[in-house]
C-alpha cells in the first residue's frame, strides 16, 4: 500500500449543519477521502470554550454532526471518524503544550477578541477560551497532519499551530512537521436573506431541515427587490437565488433563468422552482441517510468507536515521542 499524507479536520459541535457548511467544507472532505490519510473529527470540547454555561445540547449536537458527516458522504471505509473528548491524549498535549506556549501569542490571535466582542452576552474571560487554538494545535499535530482543510476564518488558527510546532522542534526534537491550512475556494453561500448562510443570522437552510420546510425557505427567499411585479425586469447578480443556482443549477439552467430574469420572461415562483429541484436533489440522499442512520444510532455508535479506537493509536504513539523529549519517558 502506498503512503498517503494524512489530513485532518474538525468541526465544532454546536449546532445544525447547513448548506453553507455542506459545500464549504464536508463535500471537500468527502472529496479529500479517496486521495488522502483522513482524519475527521467532532471538537466537543472546543464547544465547551464558549458555551460551557450551557451544556445541555452538548450530546445532542455531536449525536446529530456524527450523523450528518455520514449521510454527507463520509465513508468510515475510507477515512476516520472520531470525538475528540473520547481521545484524551488531546488534553495531555495540550497541557504539555501550555507550557511552551507565550501568553503574547494566544492573547495575539485575531478570533480571541472578535470572539468575545461578537459574543457579548457570554463571559470569555476564561483560560479555556484563550486556550482554544492550543487544543486546536494539540488536535492537529497530534495526528502529526500534513493538511488541513479550513475556511480563511481558521487561518490564524493554523498560523499559531505551525509556530507551536516550531517551537517544540527547536525546544526538544524533531517529533512535528509544520501543518499547512488546506485553503477550500468555495463560492460564497448566501442564506434566505442574502446575507452569508449562518446559524446566528437565522437564515440558514439545515440539512435537518424536512423538504416542506426547505420548500418553504426558498419560497419566501429575498430576490433582486427591483422585481416587485412578475412583470418588472431584474438583474440576476443582484438576487442570492441566483448565487445559490451558481452552486446547485447546471450552467443551461442558470442562462435560462438569468436571461428570464433580465427579460422578465420568467417570474421569480418558476426560477426558484427550478432551484427548489436542485436542492432537494442534493439534498434527498442526505435526507434518507439521516433517517437510516438516526433508526440505528447503535451503528452509529459502533462507527464513532471504531474510528476512535484507530485514532487513540496514533495519538498515543505521538505522545510517546512527546513524553520522551519532554523528560517524562
Ligand atoms: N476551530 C474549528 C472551527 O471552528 C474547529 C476545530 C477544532 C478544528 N479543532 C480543529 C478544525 C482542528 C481543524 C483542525 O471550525
Amino acid at each position: 500500500m502506498t503512503h498517503r499524507e494524512r489530513v485532518l479536520s474538525g468541526m465544532q459541535a454546536s449546532g445544525k449543519l447547513h448548506l453553507g457548511n455542506l459545500v464549504g467544507a464536508l463535500q471537500n472532505w468527502v472529496r479529500l477521502q479517496d486521495k488522502y490519510d483522513c482524519f475527521y473529527f467532532i471538537a466537543d470540547w472546543h464547544a465547551l470554550t464558549t458555551g460551557y454555561a450551557n451544556p445541555s445540547g452538548l450530546k445532542e449536537s455531536t449525536q446529530d454532526l456524527l450523523i450528518n458527516y455520514l449521510a454527507s458522504g463520509l465513508d468510515p471505509e475510507k477515512c476516520t471518524i472520531f470525538l475528540q473528548s473520547k481521545i484524551l491524549q488531546h488534553a495531555e498535549l495540550h497541557l504539555l503544550l501550555s507550557m511552551i506556549t507565550p501568553l503574547g501569542w494566544l492573547e495575539r490571535v485575531p478570533t480571541y477578541k472578535e470572539k468575545q466582542q461578537e459574543l457579548k452576552d457570554r463571559d470569555l474571560s476564561t483560560y479555556g477560551f484563550l486556550g482554544y487554538p492550543l487544543l486546536q494545535t494539540a488536535d492537529i499535530i497530534i495526528y502529526r497532519a500534513k493538511y488541513v482543510p479550513v475556511g480563511v476564518d481558521q487561518v490564524p488558527h493554523l498560523e499559531i499551530s505551525r509556530e507551536i510546532s516550531r517551537r517544540f522542534n527547536f525546544l526538544y526534537k524533531e517529533v512535528f512537521p509544520e501543518p499547512e491550512a488546506l485553503l477550500t475556494e468555495f463560492p460564497k453561500v448566501p442564506g434566505i436573506d442574502g446575507r452569508k448562510m449562518s446559524k446566528s443570522y437565522d437564515n440558514a437552510i439545515y440539512l435537518s431541515d424536512s423538504p416542506e420546510v426547505v420548500e418553504q425557505k426558498l419560497k419566501t427567499m429575498m430576490t433582486d427587490p427591483a422585481r416587485k411585479r412578475r412583470t418588472d425586469k431584474g438583474e440576476p447578480e443582484r438576487s442570492p437565488v441566483f448565487q445559490l443556482h451558481k452552486i446547485f443549477s447546471t450552467k443551461e439552467e442558470q442562462d435560462v433563468v438569468a436571461e428570464g430574469c433580465r427579460t422578465a420572461g420568467i417570474g421569480c415562483i418558476e426560477c426558484k422552482k427550478i432551484l427548489t429541484k436542485n436542492i432537494f436533489n442534493v439534498l434527498e440522499p442526505i435526507w434518507k441517510k439521516r433517517s437510516e442512520l438516526i433508526a440505528n444510532p447503535k451503528l452509529v455508535m459502533e462507527i464513532a468507536e471504531k474510528g476512535t479506537d484507530k485514532a487513540r493509536q496514533v495519538a498515543e504513539e505521538t505522545m510517546h515521542f512527546v513524553r520522551e523529549a519532554m523528560g517524562l519517558g
